[in-house]
């Protein structure tokens, strides 16, 4: 049997406990994890492509089948390029699944020979984005216990 390598992608702005849980957990099953980031001209994001980058390299460090890239375009593209076999996405709750399977739904649709498969983060992170983690740096909250604390530091200086 070849080495399954997975894709785990996403805007990763910036990385969080829940990501690095999901992380962890993908690489004890798949033999390489390749965590993907979104270039997205449209977004404007809080963190640039190289300081997620950078972010992330730092705190999956300790893994050794986990690399970090970048990719542009359909996601289903990148991971054909990569020879990936599987899409790795985290599901936090029930209200993640709608938008979740459309895009499983799609992407196999364009690559049927590209499984989804869907972890569940720690029950501790369920309630956790990266969007309210911002939110909370932004307006001068702690979001200790919400991201490693190399990106705590990171937010700091980014906000203030
Ligand atoms: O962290 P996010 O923002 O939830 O990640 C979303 C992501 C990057 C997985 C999704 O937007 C994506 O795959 N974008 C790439 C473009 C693409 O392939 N679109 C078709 C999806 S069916």
């Amino acid at each position: 049997m070849n080495p399954i390598l997975a894709i785990y992608p996403g805007s990763f702005d910036p990385v969080t406990n829940g990501h690095l849980d999901l992380i962890e957990r993908g690489a004890k099953i798949f033999d390489r994890l390749v965590v993907a980031i979104l270039q997205n001209a449209e977004k404007s994001p809080l963190f640039t492509l190289s300081e997620r980058i950078e972010m992330l390299r730092e705190v999956t460090r300790p893994f050794s089948n986990v690399e970090v890239d970048s990719f542009r375009g359909l996601l289903v593209e990148y991971a054909r390029r990569r020879g990936a076999r599987v899409l790795l996405r985290g599901i936090r709750a029930v209200s993640d699944y709608e938008f979740e399977l459309q895009m499983a739904m799609m992407n196999r649709k364009i690559e049927s020979g590209l499984e989804t498969v869907f972890m569940l983060p720690a029950a501790e992170y369920s309630f956790l984005s990266s969007r309210l983690v911002r939110e909370i740096a932004q307006l001068g909250g702690s979001v200790a216990g919400l991201v490693p604390p190399a990106i705590e530091d990171r937010l700091r200086t980014k906000v203030s």
